[in-house]
């Protein structure tokens, strides 16, 4: 078998038309503008309206146009990976009901969730289906309807959540092109920072659980904060470390969107030229595992064959990690 790598060959995205703007949530908390663009870079957000609307409806978007702009056919994916912490429903498997929607009816599927860093979580594993030469047409789709666990009248989390999908088609590269290296980290401990209560096997939901609101995400943020610096600093610097690879030689870090000041140190730590960092969460908010494919999606234009990528990303559980990938087109 030659040495096949991972090649991203294409990206897609999408986001629901409707805008939540810092104005509105105004209306909803006890919040500013202001604070919300000082403290976490965000202006809007989008949110996904109407009724039995979920994830997996996002992730078609994304996928529908991966698939138009690379003109795929949905019968040549082989495997679907989604990543997300909001599944269509407990059961079933949300990536199934995508590829049903979708047409993809030759592609194995499942979901993965490693909350925000669920992109590259899976993203790394979809990659190993290629270098073992089993796959070779394999979409990886992050998407969130974060909307549906989030309580509007929590300012301290209700601000920082956006819907989105994004996806991106892998194929295999005899060039040496694609994903190169990855570091995945996880701490349990982080459960205590960043969860919801109920809803799982640990507390099923009951009326008492809803009624206290125990079905939202909670998050203690400035814990959470200084672990997302410091993990991602830690591994982009690993990453870079063992690949002989310096600042020049890395044309983009490509973080996950939870907070413009936490990028801000990621790329500082990192010593970064923020010119060379992506960022949209100012239009988006975090998304959870649609934040990093959202901004391939956003940034394709300026990038070209060869680039040297490191994609970086936290969030619940703790999971955290980097990927290290040569842009392929
Ligand atoms: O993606 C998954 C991983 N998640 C993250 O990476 C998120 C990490 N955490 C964060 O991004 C930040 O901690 C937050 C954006 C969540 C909060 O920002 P912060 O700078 O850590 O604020 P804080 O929680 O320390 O609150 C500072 C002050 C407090 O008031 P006092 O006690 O100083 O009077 C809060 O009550 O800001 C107040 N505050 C708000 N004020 C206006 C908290 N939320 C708001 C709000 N609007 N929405």
């Amino acid at each position: 078998m030659a040495n096949l790598k991972a090649a991203i060959t294409g990206v897609g995205g999408y986001v629901p038309d409707y805008i939540l703007t810092n104005a509105e949530l105004e209306k909803m908390v006890d919040t500013n503008d202001e604070w919300i663009r000082t403290r976490t870079g965000i202006e809007e957000r989008r949110i996904l309206k109407g009724k039995d609307k979920g994830t997996s409806d996002l992730a078609v978007g994304a996928i529908q146009d991966l698939l138009s702009k690379t003109n795929t056919a949905p019968d040549e994916i082989d495997l679907l990976i989604c990543a997300t912490t909001t599944p269509d429903r407990i059961v079933p498997d949300t990536g199934s009901t995508i590829c049903h929607k979708a047409g993809l009816s030759n592609a194995t599927a499942f979901q993965m969730n490693a909350a925000c860093s669920g992109f590259i979580f899976s993203l790394t594993t979809a990659a190993k289906f290629i270098e073992s030469g089993s796959h070779k047409k394999v979409i990886v789709v992050g998407a969130d309807k974060m909307s549906s666990i989030i309580n509007y009248k929590d300012r301290a989390t209700c601000i920082i959540f956006g819907d989105g999908a994004g996806a991106v088609l892998l194929e295999p590269s005899e060039e040496g092109l694609g994903v190169q290296d990855a570091l995945l980290k996880n701490d349990g401990a982080g459960v205590e920072h960043l969860h919801i209560k109920s809803g799982g096997s640990v507390r099923p939901a009951t009326a008492v659980t809803v009624m206290n609101d125990e079905h939202y995400v909670y998050q203690n943020g400035k814990p959470v904060f200084k672990a997302a610096v410091s993990g991602m600093s830690k591994v982009v610097q690993t990453v870079m470390r063992r690949n002989n690879l310096s600042t020049p030689d890395v044309n983009w870090l490509v973080p996950h969107q939870a907070n413009k000041r936490i990028i801000e140190s990621v790329a500082k730590m990192a010593d970064f030229p923020i010119e060379r960092v992506m960022m949209n969460i100012q239009r988006y908010g975090n998304t959870t595992a649609g934040t990093i494919p959202l901004c391939l999606w956003d940034y394709e234009e300026q990038l070209k064959k060869g680039d040297n990528l490191i994609l970086t990303a936290f969030g619940g559980g703790y999971t955290w990690g980097a990927v290290y990938l040569k842009w392929a087109y």
